[in-house]
């Protein structure tokens, strides 16, 4: 196989990302990324992680990745920080831990789509939607074509102020992620289905008296949330007056895929 795509989703702007660029690539294989506790050592001429911006930063998942992959030396390796505009030093950060290992990060690319982070408001209309994703469309065929001629160029980043502001909140929050999952709660719309449960790349949703109940090793990629058919849950107070999102290409069968991937 000459490429190897990685990724993370919470709502499937990635999966979609990483879907376009596999077809545009050819003789690609596409992964979940695995949660990995010892080194993984891919076979295959280039690789790429695709993942969305958490925080202004890389998420928990991503990181770990990284920590233990190995690649063969001369191997390809890429990056695509799909985002909702705000990419911050996302693509810094995974260079500079990706040369701790040896591996050089030959092509990191931002990809903005719909926001997925209902907190702070929904997706935006429809036609904003419409235009980012067909932006996207022709970034992928670009970030394609830098590939398959082996371009090593600068990572896109985002304004100086905002990677050195954003980076501190980023480095500040990380270690709290996992229990950031306290302010979700259900309200009386839940109809006790468990999709929440069976959906979450974590594991991190137990079923206890027909309701979820958050474990507090949390992602916050939000898949919970945005996948509940019955909108039932909430993050703290704003999120009952925003509408839930999905990438209209991707599937709750495509995100339970995701879920079964091994815990290492
Ligand atoms: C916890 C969280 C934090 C986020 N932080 C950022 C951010 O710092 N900058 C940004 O542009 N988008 C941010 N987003 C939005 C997502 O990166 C964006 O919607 C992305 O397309 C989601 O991809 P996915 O569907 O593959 O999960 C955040 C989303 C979540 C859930
Ligand atoms: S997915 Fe929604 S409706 Fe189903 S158990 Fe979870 S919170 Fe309740
Ligand atoms: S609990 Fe929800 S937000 Fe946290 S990792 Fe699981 S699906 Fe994602």
């Amino acid at each position: 196989m000459k490429t190897r795509l990685y990724v993370h989703t919470g709502t499937g702007n990635s999966l979609w990302v990483a879907r376009q660029l596999a077809t545009e690539l050819k003789e690609t294989a596409l992964e979940f990324m695995p949660y990995l506790s010892k080194t993984f050592t891919i076979q295959a001429d280039r690789v790429g992680v695709i993942f969305p911006v958490h925080i202004w930063g890389l998420p928990r998942r991503v990181v770990r990745f990284i920590n233990h992959m190995k690649v063969k030396p001369g191997t390809y390796l890429f990056a695509v920080a799909v985002n909702a505009g705000q990419p911050a030093a996302t693509l810094l950060q995974l260079q500079k831990l990706m040369s701790k290992r040896a591996m050089p990060l030959s092509l990191g690319r931002s990809m903005a789509m719909p926001s997925n982070y209902i907190p702070w408001g929904g997706p935006g209309p429809l036609d904003v939607q419409q235009r980012l994703y067909r932006e996207a469309r022709e970034k992928i065929k670009t970030i394609t074509g830098s590939i398959l001629r082996g371009e090593h160029n600068k990572v896109d980043r985002g304004p100086l102020w905002q990677n050195i502001l954003f980076s501190l909140i980023y480095k500040m929050t990380f270690r709290q992620v996992h229990k950031m999952d306290r302010k979700f709660w259900v309200d009386e719309k839940c109809d006790g289905c468990a999709i929440c449960a069976h959906v979450c790349p974590a594991a991190n949703i137990r079923m206890i008296d027909g309701k979820p109940s958050w474990l507090h090793r949390c992602e916050q990629c939000l898949a919970c949330l945005q996948w509940c058919p019955q909108e039932a849950i909430q993050y703290g107070k704003n999120t009952i007056k925003y509408p839930r999102y999905h990438h209209p290409e991707i599937t709750l069968d495509d995100m339970l895929e995701q879920a079964k991937v091994k815990r290492g």
